[in-house]
Formats: structure tokens, C-alpha cells, sequence
């Protein structure tokens, strides 16, 4: 059975895609440092797969610490990063926090995965990568813009170190630019956990609807669009959960040394704000007290993928639609009133 380490496995994405490890016979150890992230999540993956999973709960930018991870697991076969900051705005806040937390902790786990040969890599990247694209829906190959926030820029530079590293050493690496991902896994025993007062549409919209805000705005509706909301591509957290199974066991196959691949995760459907608005409501039955408010800094007005490569090379299919995305991140947000 083979091995891998999942960093941030007690957040959002890293529990999910734990749980899909494991449904598909992986071994796993999760290490999070729960800076972001609580370990209930760790009693949520037990539930749904009866696995105890370990969590190291160590700092990665800690290079002593991370090296006594790989010192007493040697068989690690791959790594799945996800252990970052993420928030845009805190970003500009703190930025040195984030480069210093993005990035050293990207190069510690590099620098174990060479010296323990540990050599599948997937890293998890972003949209915000292509910045603000003059072209959509986008492709693995649309030019990068510069990035509009400290967190994005570590997106960026955390790519180009591990393609730099990829082209020294033999290591297998993979990055994965997720769109917006939502929802829960339909167990409803993992989900979203936002710190403070919800940043992203779908933990502000359950929010507001379960009375937990008393109501929610849309940042602007006066853009080019076709009802003047933002579009985005909103794609469900169990169908990002197995891109990540998919792309280890595609690295784990092909086994190629020194490479570096990048695949878009979004369903290629462009969704507007006022449309996600409006399939809450229909799943929900709830009327969602929200108004139009100003926009918001730093928003694009319109990104979604092309995931052709994705869904031909590593035989990834999205299996969730919009309306089973909202239904089950409401789930999620009622569970957690309970
Ligand atoms: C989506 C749309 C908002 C809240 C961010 C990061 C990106 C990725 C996903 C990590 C926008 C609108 C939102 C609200 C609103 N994160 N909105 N009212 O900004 O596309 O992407 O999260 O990788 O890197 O940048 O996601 O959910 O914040 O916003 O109208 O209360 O919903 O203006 O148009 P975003 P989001």
C-alpha cells in the first residue's frame, strides 16, 4: 500500500481529498499544523472511511520538524501539498507572513521529497494564477498575469520553484490551478470551516440563510456580464478531491523524473454571482436576504476553465453539478448548528 503525505489534511480540500486517498487504497499522513484548519476534520475522515488518520502537528517552514516527518515515515511515496495562507486580502495585510509561510515550507517539503526520494508532487495552485485573463474560458496555456495579491503571487512563485526544482531533480511534479471550489462531502461529516466572517460567496451565502449574518452583498452587479454579476466556475470539493487520487496515480504510472505538468480543476461552466445566488435558493427553499453592494477590490469580472486536459489525461470527470454543490454545503452549515 502506498504512502502519501497530504499537508493541510485537516483543512477544506486536504480532508476531502484524505477521504478519496483512502477510498482508492492509498495509506495516509496527514500533517497541519491546525494554524487554519481544526482536527475535527480528522473525526469527520474516521466516520466516513473508519480509517484513523495521523496528523503531525508540525510548523513545515520548521525544517528540523518537517525532516522528522520523512525520518520516521521513509516509505513516503508522494506529497500533496495544500498547507498555505489563502486569504486574498489578508495577504496585502501581511504579506511577509505569506511569503514566508507559502514559500519556505514549499521549499522544505521539496528539499525532503529529493533527499527522501519521495518523488510524486502535487502542488496546489490556483486560478488566481492567470490573473485576469483576456481570454476565457482558460486553458492550462493562457499566459500568466501579474499576480494581484501577495497570496496569488505565491502561487505563482511557488510553481516556479517547483518547475525549477523538477528540471535538477528527478521528481514527478504536478500542479493543479483549482477554480472556486464549494460544497461537502455528501456524508456531511467534513466540510468548510471559515475563519471569521466568510470572504468566499458560498460560506457567506449558507451563513446569512442559516441567520448566522444577517445578510450578505453581492459585489457589484454592474459588470459586462450577462446580468452584471462576476462570473466564476464553481466546481464541488469531492470532484476536486479526486482530480488529486487521479494525478498521484498518473505520476505514480508514468513515472516520469524531472517533469513538471499543470492541469486546470474547474467544471467549465461559468456561473454568475446572482445565479449561484439563485440555485441556493432553489435547493434550499430559503430566500437569501442579500442586496447589491459596490464592488468589490480586486475582483475579476469573469474566469473559467478549460479542463479538456485534465479530463483527457488523467480521466478526471466532474461528477457534481451546481445545485448538489449548494445543496451540500447547506447541509454542511445546518450540521454545524446542530
Ligand atoms: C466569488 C465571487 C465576489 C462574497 C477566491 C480566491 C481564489 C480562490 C477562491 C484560493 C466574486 C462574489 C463573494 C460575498 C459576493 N481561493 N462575492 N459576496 O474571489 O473568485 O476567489 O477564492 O485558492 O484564489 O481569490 O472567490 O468566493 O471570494 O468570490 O458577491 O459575500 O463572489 O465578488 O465575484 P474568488 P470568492
Amino acid at each position: 500500500m502506498q504512502t502519501i503525505l497530504v499537508t493541510g489534511g485537516c483543512g477544506f480540500i486536504g480532508a476531502h481529498t484524505i477521504v478519496d486517498l483512502i477510498e482508492h487504497g492509498f495509506n495516509v499522513i496527514s500533517v497541519d499544523n491546525l494554524s487554519r484548519a481544526s482536527d475535527k476534520s480528522l473525526l469527520g475522515i474516521e466516520k466516513i472511511t473508519g480509517k484513523k488518520i495521523k496528523n503531525y502537528t508540525i510548523d513545515l517552514t520548521d525544517k528540523v520538524a518537517t525532516e522528522s516527518i520523512f525520518k520516521e515515515n521513509p516509505n513516503i511515496t508522494g506529497i500533496i501539498h495544500f498547507a498555505a495562507y489563502k486569504a486574498v486580502g489578508e495577504s496585502v495585510e501581511k504579506p511577509l507572513d505569506y511569503y514566508e509561510n507559502n514559500l519556505c515550507s514549499l521549499v522544505n517539503l521539496l528539499q525532503m521529497a529529493v533527499k527522501y526520494n519521495a518523488p510524486h508532487f502535487i502542488f496546489s495552485s490556483s486560478c488566481t494564477v492567470y490573473g485576469n485573463p483576456e481570454t476565457i474560458p482558460v486553458t492550462e496555456e493562457t499566459p500568466l498575469q501579474t499576480a494581484t495579491s501577495p497570496y496569488g503571487a505565491t502561487k505563482q512563485m511557488g510553481e516556479t520553484i517547483i518547475k525549477d526544482t523538477a528540471f535538477t531533480y528527478p521528481l514527478s511534479t504536478i500542479l493543479l490551478r483549482y477554480f472556486n471550489p464549494v460544497g461537502a462531502h455528501p456524508s456531511i461529516a467534513i466540510g468548510e470551516l471559515p475563519i471569521g466572517r466568510p470572504q468566499n460567496l458560498v460560506p457567506a451565502i449558507t451563513q446569512t440563510a442559516i441567520g448566522k449574518l444577517p445578510m450578505m452583498q453581492v459585489h457589484g452587479s454592474d459588470y459586462d456580464t450577462r446580468d452584471g454579476s462576476c462570473i466564476r466556475d464553481y466546481i464541488h470539493v469531492c470532484d476536486i478531491a479526486h482530480a488529486h487520487t487521479l494525478a498521484i496515480q498518473y505520476s505514480i504510472k508514468n513515472n516520469k523524473p524531472k517533469s513538471c505538468e499543470v492541469f486546470n480543476l474547474g467544471t467549465g461552466n461559468g456561473i454568475t454571482v446572482l445565479e449561484a445566488i439563485k440555485a441556493f435558493e432553489k435547493v434550499s427553499g430559503v430566500q437569501l436576504n442579500y442586496e447589491i453592494g459596490p464592488r468589490r477590490a480586486g475582483d475579476i469580472v469573469s474566469i473559467y476553465a478549460n479542463n479538456d486536459k485534465a479530463v483527457n489525461q488523467l480521466g478526471w470527470k466532474c461528477k457534481y453539478g451546481l445545485e448538489e454543490m449548494m445543496l451540500t454545503a447547506w447541509q454542511w452549515e445546518q450540521s454545524l448548528s446542530k
